[in-house]
């Protein structure tokens, strides 16, 4: 069965962007040479989840598509017209299209996020590990790691990793 991982910077105080969705704060930790292992995490999934919203932000971005060779998917409840990027619409529930997609062979899966599809996913029991890149900020408001009403659910810490910048890196399995 193939895992989905969520793989996620979040502030002290569990947002994932501004209310306005920026995330310039997330420049406070960059370091040149230090990925925090996402190059390595990268290289280990074959596929991406994203919410409508997080993906209109990976777009608004500029630049080209930075997940080119991966299966790339999109969820949203309205249908989206034609796009020029490698990605696949979704507006199929997507607690059973993540089900599907599990029981079906292939690599790991990345839960990009963002805090909607989080807890979408996480209340179905969908999310398999957390790797969280906690950032040395309170924003205060903000968009939520999980959004809505996540279900009270427990984990298991089996990493954890702490860097000179501040960002403390911990991964968590479903119990
Ligand atoms: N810090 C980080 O590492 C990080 C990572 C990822 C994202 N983010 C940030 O998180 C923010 C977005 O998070 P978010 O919670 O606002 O939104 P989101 O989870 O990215 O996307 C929400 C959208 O998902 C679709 N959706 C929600 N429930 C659905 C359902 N039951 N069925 C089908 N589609 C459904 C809807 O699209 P429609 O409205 O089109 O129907 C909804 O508007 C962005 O600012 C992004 O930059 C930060």
């Amino acid at each position: 069965m193939r895992n989905v991982l969520l793989y996620i910077a979040a502030s002290i105080d569990g947002y994932i962007a501004r209310t306005d969705g920026g995330i310039d704060w997330l420049s406070s930790v960059e370091k040149e040479n230090e990925d925090y292992g996402y190059g390595e995490f990268l290289d280990s999934v074959d596929t991406t989840l994203m919410g409508r919203k997080t993906y209109d932000d990976v777009r608004g971005f500029g630049g080209p598509f930075p997940y080119p060779g991966l299966n790339n998917y999109v969820f949203s409840r309205q249908e989206q017209g034609p796009d020029s990027n490698p990605v696949q619409h979704v507006t199929e529930n997507p607690a059973a299209f993540v089900k599907g997609l599990k029981s079906q062979p292939g690599g790991n899966i990345w839960l990009i996020g963002g805090g909607q599809l989080n807890t979408l996913l996480l209340n179905a029991g969908l999310i398999d590990e957390m790797i969280l890149s906690i950032i040395p900020i309170v924003l205060g408001e903000g968009i939520p790691l999980f959004g809505g009403h996540p279900k009270e659910t427990k984990w298991r810490l089996t990493k954890h990793e702490v860097f000179d910048t501040g960002l403390v890196q911990v991964r968590y399995v479903a119990e």
